[in-house]
């Protein structure tokens, strides 16, 4: 109980450092401005033994998204890098034009061929086993002590990727650092500017089962409105220890968690 009340509120503070509460607001943006932005405020911060490196695309990576939820990401990953590397160490951040063809999108589920930006971020820390990797997206898993880490980072960092409709891998060797890849949809596809939604399938639900975090009530009624009428199942949470709480009694059911950035 008393562990659970410590993570509930190690949670609350995490999501307000790294949040503001605003209305997601998508808008022509250039990967590479929001890089540079990044690695000056990380620069302030960072501990002398970490060096940053960028290696930036010459041409604008224009994608659509929303910056702050951008900036978000690039911390969340910035700020794992550094905990791999309390010895210090380097950070790699490159931006560069991509493609996915049919081949590609054969053999790696969920990816749609098209053009894209390709937002990576390496370290030379630890790494990770297999055993981590392949659950390093799962909210809640985190390796690291009690109150050190509430293993929602990289969960939210995969949230505001499916939210982009990007694509996000993960490579890691234990010993021999990691590198995050983020595929974002190129704005400017082929010549012409991407309508907004012009890919967009039908909206389907599944039976799922999700688990829904917000502090508003409104929020939380229409969540489950909307979400159980395309045929999921819902749980609400006001907070992030109800969260806790229902993910540790559930989770054999929940399928995905949905989160508000900031919750008390
Ligand atoms: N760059 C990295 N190098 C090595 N391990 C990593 C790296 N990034 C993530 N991990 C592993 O993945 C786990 C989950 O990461 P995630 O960011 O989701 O949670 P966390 O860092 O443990 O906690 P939080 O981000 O909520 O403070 C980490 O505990 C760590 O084991
Ligand atoms: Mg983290």
């Amino acid at each position: 109980m008393h562990n659970s009340a410590k993570r509930g509120a190690e949670l609350t503070r995490q999501l307000l450092t790294f949040s503001r509460k605003v209305q997601s607001e998508r808008r022509p943006l250039d990967l590479n401005q929001e890089v540079e932005q990044v690695k000056n405020l990380l620069e302030r911060t960072i501990p002398k033994m970490i060096e940053i490196e960028l290696h930036l695309d010459k041409t604008p990576a224009i994608v659509s998204a929303d910056p702050i939820q951008v900036e978000q990401a690039l911390m969340n990953l910035a700020v794992n890098a550094m905990d791999a590397m309390s010895d210090g160490g380097k950070i790699i951040i490159e931006t560069e034009r991509a493609t996915f063809d049919e081949e590609f999108c054969r053999t790696h589920l969920g990816a749609r061929p098209g053009e894209y930006v390709l937002l990576t971020i390496s370290d030379t820390g630890h790494g990770m086993n297999k055993e981590i990797r392949e659950h390093v997206f799962e909210p809640f898993y985190t390796t690291k002590e009690v109150g050190k880490g509430t293993g929602l980072g990289l969960a939210m960092v995969y949230g505001i990727v499916k939210t982009h409709e990007g694509y996000i891998l993960c490579y890691s060797e234990l010993d021999s650092g990691t590198t995050f890849k983020i595929y974002l949809p190129a704005l400017v596809q082929s010549g012409h500017w991407r309508e907004a939604g012009e890919e967009d399938d039908q909206l389907k639900g599944g039976d799922e089962t999700i688990l829904l975090v917000d502090d508003e009530k409104y929020i939380r009624e229409l969540g489950v409105e909307l979400l159980t009428d395309v045929g999921y199942e819902v749980f609400t949470a006001t907070d992030g220890e109800g969260a806790l709480q229902l993910y540790r009694k559930e989770h054999q059911r929940i399928d995905l968690v949905i989160l508000d950035l900031v919750i008390p």
